[in-house]
């Protein structure tokens, strides 16, 4: 059965949101990004399912179970663990769904150590920069690649339509 069910992924500090150099990442909170989010995949026919953690164990469960949990594809923003988890970055390349690697603020244009990610080159793609539509687009990017399929067009499917 087509899977119409997208999983969204915080890592570390992205719970403080909203306080957190708001200069940077914005004056919206983790639960209003959520919101906007999961607005947008209703609005796209896809059920989103968001998640933080500080913990890098945490975030390789939920990558490794996603698939068993019924997702067709993950938009993760690994926060500083884009730069040195190679552990996550296993786990990315460890599962077949697609993972879509996303960044609130562009990293390519701040400090150097932030424009290296060790995720991107075993994520489908990278979208940076754009706040939180930075997630949207992620998410878009999953459905583009067909992984995620919107409900309405499953359900013409089943009525017997293309
Ligand atoms: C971030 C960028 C990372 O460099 C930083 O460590 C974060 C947030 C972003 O969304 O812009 O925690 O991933």
């Amino acid at each position: 059965m087509p899977i119409t069910s997208a999983l969204v992924l915080h890592g570390p500090n992205l719970n403080l949101l909203g306080t957190r150099e708001p200069a940077v990442y914005g004056h919206l909170s983790l639960p209003e990004v959520d919101r906007i989010v999961r607005d947008h995949g209703r609005r796209r026919g896809v059920r989103v399912e968001c998640r933080q953690s500080n913990f890098e164990g945490e975030l390789i469960g939920w990558l490794q179970g996603a698939a068993r949990e019924r997702f067709g594809g993950v938009v993760l923003n690994p926060g500083a663990f884009t730069h040195y988890s190679i552990a996550l970055r296993d786990a990315v390349a460890s599962i077949t769904l697609p993972v879509v690697e996303v960044h609130l603020s562009n990293v390519h244009g701040r400090e150097e150590f932030r424009r290296h990610s060790v995720i991107a080159a075993v994520a489908r793609g990278q979208i940076a920069g754009f706040g939180p539509q930075s997630y949207c687009l992620g998410l878009d990017a999953l459905l583009a690649l067909g992984n995620v399929r919107p409900r309405a067009q499953v359900n013409q499917r089943r009525r017997g339509g293309v």
